[in-house]
């Protein structure tokens, strides 16, 4: 596949044929996401890959995603800094103690590991969904993956052979999403237009559903805030 079509034809895919993957394939996947920029070289990121399906099928019910049980693998993205840590004492030094800014970078390098990844899928012909809901059981899965200190699972990413070809979804428009130089404040009918625009995605042919209950008050990113916190606080990052 040339590499703009590949660009164009990722899409998440939800419905996987019960099919794995061959393994030279997976690990070409897997040097994809090697080959990403790492902050610094740092490498803030690490990835599990969960082929059991007894327990991809543990995580798909407790984070209520059935194709992560469906696809072939299922990869936990992490904020890593145990291993940081460790190459750190290695050498006799210690870790920063804010880690915050080390958190976002880590949360960047994943993403960029595993948009490789979803890419070179692409390229072989496999399908891939990314999956935030891995932090509707973070808590849990931290347990099932024995993930120490200093690890935090960001997402995951599961990859698969393709039961389905939706069509692409909408995005906003350029000039929505890069301004010329400097911030460009939005106009009431750009606001609207993005609304027509982005109706399509929806079930309900509004997206203000969509974006109330995921990002507005009450809404499910600010139900997770609490136990990221507290988790996070846990596992050594705050
Ligand atoms: C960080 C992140 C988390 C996501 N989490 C989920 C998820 O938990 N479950 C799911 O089915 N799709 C998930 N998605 C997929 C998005 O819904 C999808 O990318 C978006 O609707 C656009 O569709 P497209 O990828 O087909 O272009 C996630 C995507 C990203 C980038």
């Amino acid at each position: 596949m040339e590499f703009f079509e590949v660009v164009e034809r990722r899409r998440s895919i939800r419905r996987f044929k019960r099919v794995k993957i061959p393994e030279e394939d997976v690990r070409r996947i897997m040097e994809a996401g090697r080959a990403a920029p790492t902050d610094a070289t740092l490498h803030l990121w690490s990835a599990v890959r969960v082929v059991d399906e007894g327990k991809k099928a543990e995580i798909a019910r407790l984070i209520g995603q059935p194709h992560v049980e469906e696809g072939s693998d299922f990869f936990v993205f992490l904020a890593d800094l145990y291993r940081l840590r460790e190459l750190l004492r290695f050498r006799g030094r210690d870790l920063a103690e804010d880690r915050l800014a080390l958190l976002v970078f880590a949360a960047v390098d994943a993403a960029l590991a595993a948009e490789n990844m979803a890419l070179v899928a692409t390229a072989l012909g496999y399908g891939s969904c990314f999956i935030g809901a891995v932090q509707n059981a973070a808590g849990e899965i931290v347990k099932l993956l024995g993930l120490p200190p200093l690890t935090y699972p960001l997402f995951g990413l599961v990859v698969g052979v393709p039961d389905e070809d939706p069509p692409p979804r909408p995005r906003l428009p350029l000039e929505m999403l890069f301004h010329e130089g400097a911030y460009r404040r939005y106009a009431e009918e750009e606001l609207a237009a993005a609304f027509r625009i982005m109706a399509k995605v929806t079930r309900s042919g509004d997206w203000l559903r969509l974006l109330e209950r995921y990002a507005g008050r009450g809404g499910y990113f600010e139900a997770r805030g609490g136990e990221m916190r507290r988790l996070l606080r846990e596992l050594e990052f705050l």
